[in-house]
């Protein structure tokens, strides 16, 4: 069988090539397709890099219309699809209704089920991008007990999401143009990061050649744990938590030192980035100029300020590396727009989905996949001999 090397975590293992996502993360760089996050960040919108990730190329002025136009067309839900958010109690948490959702577009669409078929391969695509947004806004409608909107055709994804979100049937939904603007950049700095869990969850499922909606609906499940994009919710906790406690940063961070069980710092560290998040930048900034319009402040905001000064100076973060990461700042923006908590993750699922599905329709025509199937150091009993249950 060879040599096995043990690599928990796979912090030292790739398992493919990958012409999609440039991270240096000593440099804090991060490139989609070889353009700077930044200039993305600053000029392109959500679609647009969209495209960019699943096609490999920026789209010309006819590509990305014709690519809007094919998502708008799909943005509805078969109506029994619709019924299928009864049977959910409503505080039921979004992430798993939005894996069980997705994983049943495969039971709906079963023309595009094959990932061998470039045809239909697109189509999912499509039908991914541009019913996912609806799914989860339906999730909202489900827990508030609210009517579910038919999507709007004449309006982009983002305009679109926050209406099936925040709209009700009674009255015309107010879209402000500023905060459209903020979530399409956030969801750009959440579209892709090679290799991380969820990405790697794509691919292991697709691996066996399961079909795109069921390799998504697993990347879902993978992304809800609070180590991955989880910690948006995790980090608002925390805050919370210091906030009850009447503001006390340095207690917090000396539990965290102190390596109190299940107490980090959440938000800050990565995998791969052992300097400043260039994501986490970006977010700040968002986060500078949505509180203060909406929120009027946020006291959360201040703490997490206080926070993320404190631990900059600290030894304990400076020497393991430990800098904010993109969720650190996300979850008070989000707040200030009016999603609750328990909602962020579906956030960041709506905002990496074309990452996941770039990194599927890699693998597929990549000649060198295979089955995924990790080896294993056996540590269990040597041979030993059955003995009879009356003799145990
Ligand atoms: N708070 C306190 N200590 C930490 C933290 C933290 N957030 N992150 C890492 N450490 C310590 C860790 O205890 C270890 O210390 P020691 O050397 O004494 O054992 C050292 O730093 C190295 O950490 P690690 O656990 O080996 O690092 P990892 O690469 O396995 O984990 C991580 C990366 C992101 C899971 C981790 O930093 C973490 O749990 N952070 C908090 C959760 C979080 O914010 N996750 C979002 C990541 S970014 C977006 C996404 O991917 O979804």
């Amino acid at each position: 069988t060879g040599l096995v090397t043990l690599d928990p975590g796979f912090g030292n293992t790739a398992a493919c090539s990958s012409a999609i996502t440039y991270i240096d993360g000593d440099a804090g760089i991060l490139r989609y397709r070889g353009y700077p996050i930044e200039q993305l960040a600053d000029k392109a919108n959500f679609l647009e890099v969209s495209y960019l990730l699943i096609y490999g190329e920026l789209p010309t002025a006819t590509e990305y219309a014709d690519f809007a136009e094919r998502v708008s067309r799909h943005t509805m839900l078969d109506e029994d699809l619709r019924q299928f958010f009864s049977g959910f109690p409503r505080n039921a948490h979004p992430m798993p209704v939005l894996s069980s959702a997705v994983s049943a577009l495969s039971t709906f669409y079963q023309d595009t089920l094959n990932p061998r078929d470039d045809e239909a391969q697109e189509l999912a695509t499509v039908r991914l991008m541009a019913k996912l947004p609806t799914l989860a806004a339906y999730t909202y409608k489900k827990s508030i007990g609210q009517p579910f909107l038919y999507p709007d055709n004449s309006l982009g994804l983002v305009e679109n999401f926050l209406r099936l979100t925040f709209g009700v049937p009674a009255e015309e939904y107010g879209l402000d143009p500023e905060i459209v603007r903020a979530l399409d950049l956030l969801f750009i700095l959440h579209a892709d990061h090679e290799q991380n869990c969820s990405t790697s969850t794509v691919r292991l499922v697709g691996s066996s050649e399961a079909n795109l909606f069921s390799s998504i609906s697993s990347a879902i499940n993978a992304l809800s744990g609070p180590l991955h994009g989880g910690a948006n919710a995790a980090v608002m906790d925390m805050l919370e938590e210091i906030k009850a406690s009447g503001g006390d940063v340095d207690s917090f961070v000396r539990r965290v030192k102190n390596k109190e069980a299940g107490v980090k710092l959440m938000g800050f560290g990565h995998r791969v980035y052992k300097n400043y998040d260039p994501r986490a930048r970006l977010v700040k900034n968002v986060a500078d100029t949505i509180i203060g319009k909406l929120a009027g402040g946020d006291e959360l905001l201040d703490i997490a300020t206080a926070l993320e000064e404190r631990a900059l100076s600290d030894d304990y973060f400076v020497e393991r590396k430990l800098y904010p990461n993109v969720d650190f700042y996300t979850g008070l923006i989000y707040r200030a727009m009016g999603f609750p908590t328990h909602f962020f993750t579906v956030l960041f699922a709506l905002g990496r989905l074309p990452g996941w599905i770039a990194h599927y329709r890699e693998m597929v025509h990549d000649p060198a996949t295979k089955i995924g199937r990790p080896r294993q150091i056996y540590t269990g009993a040597a041979e030993r001999s059955f003995v009879p249950m009356e003799q145990r």
